[in-house]
């Protein structure tokens, strides 16, 4: 089989860009190994910049969420037992807005399925080859039967685990990690959400966050122990744990309810440089990982998305290379942005044990200065509905 360009994974990176150049009539396949169930019962962060909606407006499949997303103007930030808001709109003209990843996956997967595009789902020992000439090549086994796809280029939207990355020579690669000493425990319920709009809280017991789904299901987070086991939080004791870091009226308001999904996430910031080898480009977690304190994950696998189709449909209009070659600085210089805001705010509101109490006074101190200084609001505000592609 021949196609233009095989994408590797069909997450949303991989969907998003198989929509934009199925638009522009370059022909894709998605190779993914998991089955499109899997893919869509993974439960993932789900508030969205203004540039990421644009995103999938040009992609043709955000009917769904400009007429279900929750618009939010505005983040709450809490500490020493007060609420303070943030006001993004005000400081910016512009807003987030709440859509869970889950419903993106779903929009481009029905939107893959009308065009009547082709995506391996339940693909086995995908390897890819050749990226470094001319030929690519994309092998795969499916039901015990080996195949082989031949491609122009390689788009790696594998996620972190993935087996582009991998691929690279070691010696072509680099890589920046930081690992937190901590996880997020989070919970998904059917329950009106606690506030109209997001508390981040930093309380001494530890980092928490209230978000949404809907206005019928929310989210929410606690920090805890990466060595924390679920089974040792039964809802009661999650409820229980989140009323002690929250303020007493938003504790009181809280409507608790049976959990309908529960995990532990570990933190970590990842870099890996350049994000092209040759005709192989990688795109979205394959390349980058943030802590989801800033939820920049998805925004930045948009941007990454944004950049490749649009230099992919430059080249098969033009056969000109100057936007593939730019590719992996453009991202890069807007990712390393986004990383240095996720890892600012995860600083300033988790507990770190090793910080001990002289970093809790630093932080109420910046806290303090952040929500007074209207300059310090606008950095925050500016930073967290999305820096300009
Ligand atoms: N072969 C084929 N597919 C693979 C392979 C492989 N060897 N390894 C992984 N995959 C698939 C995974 O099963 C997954 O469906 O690649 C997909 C990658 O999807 P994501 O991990 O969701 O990554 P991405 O599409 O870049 O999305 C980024 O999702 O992880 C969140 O926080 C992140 O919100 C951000 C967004
Ligand atoms: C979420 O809704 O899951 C969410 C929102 C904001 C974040 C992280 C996660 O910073």
């Amino acid at each position: 089989m021949r196609v233009q360009v095989a994408i590797i994974g069909a997450g949303p990176s991989g969907l998003l860009l198989g929509q934009l150049l199925h638009l522009a009539g370059i022909d894709a396949i998605i190779v993914e190994q998991k089955s499109s169930d899997y893919v869509l019962g993974r439960i993932r962060a789900g508030l969205l910049e203004q540039g990421t909606i644009d995103v999938l407006d040009r992609a043709g499949v955000a009917a769904r969420l400009h007429a279900q997303g929750l618009v939010h103007g505005g983040l709450e930030i809490c500490f020493d037992g007060v609420r303070h808001r943030i006001d993004l709109h005000g400081a910016t003209g512009k807003n987030v807005t709440i859509y869970g990843q889950t419903e993106i996956t779903k929009d481009l997967m029905d939107a893959r399925a009308a065009a009547g595009a082709k995506t391996v789902y339940e693909a086995q020992e995908v390897s890819i080859g050749d990226f470094d000439g001319e030929q690519p090549k994309v092998r795969y086994r499916k039901d015990g039967v080996a195949h082989e796809v031949d491609c122009d280029f390689i788009a790696g939207c594998d996620g972190f685990h993935g087996v582009c990355r991998q691929s690279v020579p070691q010696a072509a690669i680099r890589t920046y990690e930081r690992v937190y000493p901590f996880g997020w425990l989070g919970v998904l319920c059917d329950t009106p959400p606690v506030s109209e709009e997001l508390i981040y809280v930093n309380h001494e017991r530890g980092f928490a966050l209230c978000t949404m789904r809907s206005r019928i299901r929310s989210r929410y987070y606690l920090q805890c122990a990466l060595d924390e086991k679920i089974e040792a939080w039964p809802d009661a004791r999650f409820w229980e744990e989140l009323r002690s870091r929250l303020d007493s009226a938003t504790a009181e308001r809280l409507i608790t309810g049976p959990s309908i999904e529960k995990s532990i996430a570990p933190l970590r910031s990842f870099v890996a440089e350049p994000m092209r080898f040759g005709r192989l480009f990688l795109a979205g977690d394959a390349a980058h990982i943030v802590p989801p304190t800033g939820a920049k994950g998805l925004n930045l696998a948009a941007s990454d998305v944004h950049y490749l189709s649009a230099a992919l449909i430059e080249h098969y209009a033009s056969g000109a290379t100057a936007e593939l070659d730019a590719y992996s600085a453009k991202c890069l210089r807007r990712i390393w942005r986004a990383e240095r805001f996720s890892w600012w705010m995860t600083n300033l509101l988790h507990r770190f044990p090793e910080n001990g109490a002289f970093g809790q006074k630093i932080q109420i101190a910046e806290l303090d200065y952040l929500v007074g200084s209207a300059a310090a609001s606008a950095a925050l505000a500016e930073n967290y509905v999305g820096l300009p592609y």
